[in-house]
């Protein structure tokens, strides 16, 4: 080899390693599904969640979001309803799980999806039942709700499933835990100011934060 090749070599050599030595830095985070941004639809919320509501990407596919309205009759106790009656502390059991079975609804959602660690419960919450719930009136034109009728709207709008059955245990049950639920809630501060929280499904945690499988580890 002479003399004038080397140094160009070396400088070759020397690009090589530290281009191979960036690769992996930019290689997908394998470990976390949601570290890319563009996965993650509610990353927008973060900028304005009130601007243009159309542009909204967790809206087209959430159909609470989008405010689809629905028949107010599939969430209103029937006459002569008569709720399902067990023991308390079976039925509290149950709901737990209920609310945290993605199976109830067809989106790939449980209740807690939304609710965990109290998200999406506006201040109204606090109140004693039934009381207005602004979903159910942008969305069923319901004044006021029963906590079981609540149930059933968050069934059949943002679950996008069918109602449960009225006097089913599986409704007790959903009731009964969310009840349990109601007695710890407290309103965070300045929450019912904004009057584009009820709205915006993204307020609701994360799901994708939920499924990360390193978030667990720490
Ligand atoms: C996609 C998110 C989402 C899912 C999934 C969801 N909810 Fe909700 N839920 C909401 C939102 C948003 C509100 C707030 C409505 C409002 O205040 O206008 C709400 C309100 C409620 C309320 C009434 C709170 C009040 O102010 O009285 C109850 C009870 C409730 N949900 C229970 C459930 C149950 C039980 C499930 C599962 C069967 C469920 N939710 C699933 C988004 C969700």
């Amino acid at each position: 080899m002479n003399a004038q090749a080397r140094p160009l070599q070396l400088a070759l050599a020397a690009s090589l390693i530290l281009g191979l030595g960036m690769a992996p830095a930019q290689a997908a985070n394998p470990c976390n599904p949601c570290a890319a941004k563009a996965k993650n639809p509610c990353a927008a919320k973060a900028k304005n969640p009130c601007a243009a509501k159309a542009k909204n990407p967790c809206a087209a596919k959430n159909p609470c979001g989008a405010g689809a309205r629905i028949d107010p009759k599939s969430i209103t106790r029937p006459a002569g309803y008569k709720p399902y009656k067990g023991d308390a502390t079976a039925l509290l059991k149950d709901g737990e799980k209920l609310w945290n079975d993605t199976k109830l609804s067809t989106n790939g959602m449980s209740c807690n999806t939304c609710h965990q660690g109290h998200a999406a419960f506006e201040a109204g919450f606090a109140k004693p039942y039934p009381h207005f719930v602004q979903m159910a009136k942008d969305q069923a034109g319901l004044k006021k709700v029963h906590l079981d009728e609540m149930v059933q709207a968050c069934m059949v709008m943002p679950m996008a499933a069918k109602p449960l059955v009225w006097e089913s245990r599986e409704l007790a049950a959903l009731t009964a835990y969310t009840g349990q639920m109601q007695k710890t809630f407290k309103p965070a501060k300045g929450k019912a100011a904004n009057p584009c929280a009820a709205k915006n499904p993204c307020a609701a945690k994360n799901p994708c934060a939920a499924k990360n499988p390193c978030a667990a580890k720490k």
